[in-house]
């Protein structure tokens, strides 16, 4: 492989195969039986060293107590083949209502590794799939965040104002403001994952914040800016949260992840639905399903940036320790080659669906 150095200088370089480190999915929603049984598979088929499950399922199945992590741990572990060596991360889906003394207990006793924050305002609003039990009463919180801080337990965050008349494209940026600095001064030895970050103000704040604070970045949102949901007429499949932002937030959060910056790491955030909740005529659920085709998408966006010296290290290593997982020791290949994406998984539409990718990923 070109040497890093090398490609700093610019000199024009041109790679075909690239073997690295087997990756960490830091953020997946892979949802529950039946529709698990497709869509696990494809996290599993891109040699993913393990994956952070987003427990955000309809009530009452989210993962908010110990008893459901542990059950949908075990939907997840009866799909996972035999002899694989690939880890499942849990997280708890955090509300009002768990006590401290149950998150410490549940991550002392390992059923999760980090907590995960969705945000609903005062009507029980959310502002994304199965937020709507999510956390109402930030400060109300501030217990728990005091004892996740004291045991370093993760507090992996969705980052934005659900309020019905904050400005849809501002939402990200109206939480960093609102409710990320405040709990930051308040708890700065908590360790934070901004999740799925799309604003370039927001990704300037992480970069330069003196925290314990990193994101991950999804490969949706470094591929598209807003425009995709309304080319060609409005596109239901392009609906997903945080939205896409304009242009130069793109640009700018692009910047970061391809220039190596360690505080970004990979997190598709693929979210599966069905075509009915897509489709929709009012309500359509947002998300879109990349988790076939995960570690291609990235590598191609590295790839335009002439920068694929630095995929490894956003892919498989940038704080994996927050996770509990060291760098995979294990490999996997990506080949310079044409791969054709199905139109759809199961009844799950696929992003980029029809195209056909310049990269695909091999066992190494
Ligand atoms: O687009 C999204 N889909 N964003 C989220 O935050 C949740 C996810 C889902 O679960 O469908
Ligand atoms: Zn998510």
């Amino acid at each position: 492989m070109t040497s890093t150095s090398t490609f700093l200088e610019g000199t024009d370089i041109s790679i075909n195969r690239l073997t690295i480190r087997r990756w960490l999915e830091r953020h997946v929603h892979v949802r529950r039986r039946p529709m698990m049984d497709v869509v696990l598979p494809c996290t599993l088929n891109q040699h993913a060293a393990g994956a952070v499950f987003m427990g955000n399922h309809p009530h009452p199945y989210e993962t908010s107590t110990i008893e459901k992590t542990l059950a949908h741990r075990r939907e997840i572990d009866s799909l996972i083949p035999e002899g694989s060596d690939f880890t499942p991360i849990m997280t708890l889906y955090l509300t009002d209502h768990i006590s401290p003394d149950e998150v410490v207990r549940g991550f002392k006793e390992g059923v999760w590794r980090a907590a995960k924050l969705y945000m609903a305002n005062q009507q029980g609003q959310g502002g994304t799939t199965g937020s709507q039990h999510g956390v109402r009463d930030l400060r109300g919180r501030y217990p728990v965040f005091a004892a996740m801080e004291k045991h370093q337990i993760p507090l992996l965050g969705h980052f934005e104002a659900v309020e019905e008349k904050v400005d849809e494209f501002d939402r990200e940026i109206r939480s960093v403001n609102r409710d990320l600095k405040p709990l930051m001064k308040a708890f700065p030895g908590l360790p934070i994952v901004f999740e799925h970050i799309t604003d370039g103000r927001a990704a300037e704040f992480v970069a330069e914040a003196n925290h314990n604070i990193q994101a991950t970045v999804t490969c949706h949102h470094l591929m598209h800016n807003r425009n995709v949901l309304f080319w060609e007429g409005l596109n239901p499949l392009k609906w997903a949260k945080p939205v896409f932002k304009k242009e130069p937030h793109r640009r700018k959060v692009r910047k970061y992840v391809t220039s190596g910056h360690k505080r970004f790491g990979a997190g598709t955030d693929s979210a599966p639905h069905d075509e009915v909740a897509k489709c929709r005529l009012c309500r359509c659920a947002a998300g879109i399903f990349t988790a076939l085709s995960a570690v291609e998408f990235y590598a191609m966006v590295f790839d335009e940036d002439n920068a694929l010296p630095h995929l490894e290290a956003f892919l498989s290593e940038n704080f994996v320790g927050l996770y509990g997982m060291k760098p995979s020791e294990k490999k996997m290949t990506l080949v310079r080659q044409p791969r054709l994406l199905p139109l759809k998984v199961g009844d799950v539409w696929v992003e980029g669906g029809g195209t056909s990718l310049p990269w695909e990923l091999l066992a190494a």
